[in-house]
């Protein structure tokens, strides 16, 4: 009997909450972020779902764009990580990738080249992980437009703090990329993520980039994605697999951990850190049993966890679960496993099977 575990995707709830960003972001265009295997819900349906409404994806890797091309996708992808040695070149030209660059080191192999590519510049205002320092990027403008071969369409920067609507960094982060866009009135320029779109004033760059919104995660500390307007698009379900009572005192699970307070009913259900639930979600963490919720007790295993049916008797053997869903937000569970949802929606394993509804029109 095959396992009853699997993550449903709902790809027009993806596009809606793409209209989402849209609205959140009138003066600007946007770019649907796809990387990580459309944070975990498929990259080759998310992205055709998306691509009916944007013309432009953005990946991570050259073998993102590579899956996209080969499944037939035309529209303009930007490559975040950029090229990452001289053979990458050719290639990216080959399937008409935006590179990003952040580093002079990346233009080894640009003067090879005998198509256009056109190309953005990460602008390091103050992420300090990847980017060229802003004194330094109209200096690296030049060297790259001595190269025929490339085409700088924008400059592009990264906000650090953004999740936090009272911090800071973001608005000395969006003071120093405005002189950037003074100096180089001629490029186009994009910086908004998805917590962005939440921000007073609106984006006004010419491109934005909602990644974990179009997931229906929250990209805002200590809230939700429904409680911002996003629907959840991934609903990881499974089903009880076992039912049992328990008398007070009978601990549960592997290093005892949690132990019955008085009589309990208990079920299994089929699903651990194996698929991707999370280990470190503690008793209590919210699970849907049968539409009622329950809560998760004692350790998560590798290929089972425990939730307490007491205040839901009626479940057996067979009854549906959701790990999170409509019915128990993802950012909920992220937050009692002392995480994101970004981490929890790309770590679903490959055991678990997608199965993808709408996304036509
Ligand atoms: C360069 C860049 N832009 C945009 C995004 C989207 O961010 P978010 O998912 O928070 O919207 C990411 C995600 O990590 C990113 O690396």
């Amino acid at each position: 009997m095959p396992r009853h575990t699997r993550a449903r995707i709902d790809l027009d709830a993806l596009r809606r909450n793409f209209r989402q960003a849209r609205l959140r972001a009138p003066r600007s265009a946007s770019m649907a972020i796809v990387k990580a295997d459309g944070y975990g819900h498929g990259l080759e349906p998310v992205a055709r779902a998306l691509a009916r409404e944007t013309s432009c994806l953005a990946v991570a890797t050259l073998e993102e764009a590579r899956r996209l091309r080969d499944a037939g996708i035309e529209s303009t992808i930007v490559l975040f990580e950029g090229v990452h040695e001289a053979a990458d070149w050719p290639v990216a030209a080959d399937l008409g990738l935006q590179p990003v660059l952040h580093s002079r080191h990346q233009l080894e192999g640009a003067e090879g080249l005998n198509q256009r590519v056109a190309v953005w510049i990460k602008c390091n205002t103050g992420m300090n992980r990847l980017g060229v320092a802003p004194h330094d990027v109209a200096a690296f403008r030049q060297e790259l437009e001595a190269h025929p071969g490339l085409w700088l369409t924008g400059l592009l920067s990264h906000y650090a703090c953004a999740d936090d609507l009272s911090h800071p960094m973001t608005r000395r982060q969006h003071e120093c990329f405005q002189h950037l866009r003074d100096e180089h009135p001629d490029l186009q320029v994009s910086q908004a993520n998805s917590a962005a779109h939440f921000h007073e004033p609106a984006p006004d760059c010419d491109w934005t980039r909602p990644g974990i919104m179009l997931y229906g995660g929250t990209p805002l500390i200590d809230t939700t994605g429904p409680a911002l307007g996003l629907e959840p698009v991934m609903s990881l379900a499974s089903r009880l697999i076992a039912v049992r009572d328990l008398e007070a005192g009978e601990p549960v699970g592997y290093g005892a951990t949690w132990t019955a307070p008085g009589p309990r009913r208990m079920g299994i259900v089929e699903i651990g850190y194996g698929d991707g639930y999370p280990r470190h979600a503690p008793s209590g963490t919210p699970v849907a049993v049968g539409g009622c919720r329950c809560e998760l007790i004692g350790r998560v295993s590798m290929d089972m966890i425990a939730v307490d049916l007491t205040s839901f008797p009626d479940a057996e053997p067979g009854t549906p679960v959701e790990l999170w869903g409509a019915q128990v937000s993802v950012d909920e569970v992220a937050g009692m496993a002392g995480t994101i949802s970004y981490e929890l929606l790309t770590g679903v394993s490959p055991r678990v099977p997608r199965t993808h509804e709408g996304g036509q029109d």
